[in-house]
């Protein structure tokens, strides 16, 4: 069992010491708290800050994300994927607007009713805005204190995620923003999957697993997703006049983003024809290729071209789709992918 004192005063000086400068850390606005927090799922702190300084200047108060229409929101966040999250968020700001007039609820209760806010991101925003006492349990969280207790408990099931709130619970009695950012800190500095700088840890003395000899072995993650791939067959299709065909996903994963028309390879030649209803001529091979990586699944896409003989007024095309010339590509909100290919085009 850890002394749960002298281990909370080592951690937090350290955290007082090491903790990297990050543009959230300067303000106790809950509104900018949590735009950091909803970024920073799944994604580094070093790659958000970027986003976070663009969005906050764009969206300086809870009034201006409600009004702003959701295109110009994903616009925003556009490179950080995960765009669900931006939706819910979207959604969840439109309500405090409504229902809290413009201001974060600190009730946890009301907080979590919110759209998309999970035990994680009512833990992290109550605790780091209003330092209310709720553990964060993120990846780092659970990689940290499975090493500390030498807890081979599975930490796939959510039954551990609650298992180690109540652990957590009596540290952030106090200080629990500090607490929380501390130990998450920690989990990206010093105890990080691989290699771990145990030799560096301001806790090594607290640390079960390092006594052991069995920090390699934690955390137990069973659940390992096996990961779906997806072959896609992707194509750039010219028209005359130099525009490319570009269709809005009318589908749950990337809703409303913009993409070349993709089609599962298996029938992917016949969905073109379908399409266009002319006689077209596809490249042989593909101009390019790319990997793209969901939490569930991977797509492997071919890019091919489609020749440029096409009349443009001759083709009637459903209403998610559009022309576009690629020097107005930033008018539209692309995913990862589809930047891939949009660069690839630009640099021909
Ligand atoms: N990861 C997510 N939120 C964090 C925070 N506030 N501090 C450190 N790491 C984090």
């Amino acid at each position: 069992m850890l002394d749960q004192n002298s281990f909370k005063k080592d951690l937090l000086s350290w955290f007082d010491e090491n903790q990297r400068a990050m543009p959230w850390r300067e303000t106790t606005n809950p509104y900018y708290i949590w735009i950091s927090e909803v970024m920073l799922q799944q994604t580094q702190v070093k790659t958000v800050i970027d986003y976070y300084h663009r969005f906050t200047e764009r969206f300086p108060t809870v009034a201006d994300l409600s009004d702003a229409h959701q295109d110009e929101v994903l616009k925003y966040w556009e490179g950080l994927g995960y765009y669900s999250r931006a939706r819910n968020f979207h959604h969840a700001i439109q309500e405090v607007q409504t229902k809290y007039n413009g201001q974060v609820p600190s009730n946890p209760d009301l907080f979590k009713q919110l759209k998309g806010v999970g035990p994680y991101t009512q833990a992290a925003v109550m605790s780091i805005a209003f330092d209310l006492p709720l553990p964060t349990v993120d990846g780092n969280v659970f990689r940290v204190w499975s090493r500390l207790n030498n807890d081979f408990s599975d930490t796939t099931k959510q039954s551990v995620r609650k298992k180690f709130e109540d652990e957590l619970r009596p540290y952030v009695a106090t200080q629990a923003g500090q607490f929380n950012q501390a130990m998450m800190e920690l989990g990206a500095l010093i105890c990080t999957p691989k290699s771990p700088l145990c030799l560096l840890c301001p806790v090594q003395s607290h640390c079960e697993a390092l006594e052991q000899g069995t920090v390699d072995d934690l955390p137990v993650k069973t659940k390992k997703v096996k990961k779906k791939t997806i072959h896609q067959n992707c194509y750039v299709i010219k028209n005359k006049q130099g525009e490319l065909l570009i269709e809005q996903r009318t589908e749950k994963l990337l809703n409303g983003m913009w993409e070349f028309p993709m089609y599962e390879a298996a029938h992917s030649e016949e969905d073109v024809y379908d399409l266009l209803k002319q006689d077209v001529s596809i490249s042989e091979a593909p101009i390019f290729k790319l990997k793209h990586q969901f939490t569930h699944l991977t797509w492997d896409i071919k890019v091919f071209s489609v020749d440029d003989t096409i009349d443009a007024d001759q083709v009637e095309l459903a209403e998610n789709f559009t022309w576009m010339k690629l020097e107005d590509r930033d008018q539209f909100n692309f995913p990862a992918s589809m930047h891939k290919v949009l660069d690839a085009l630009e640099s021909k």
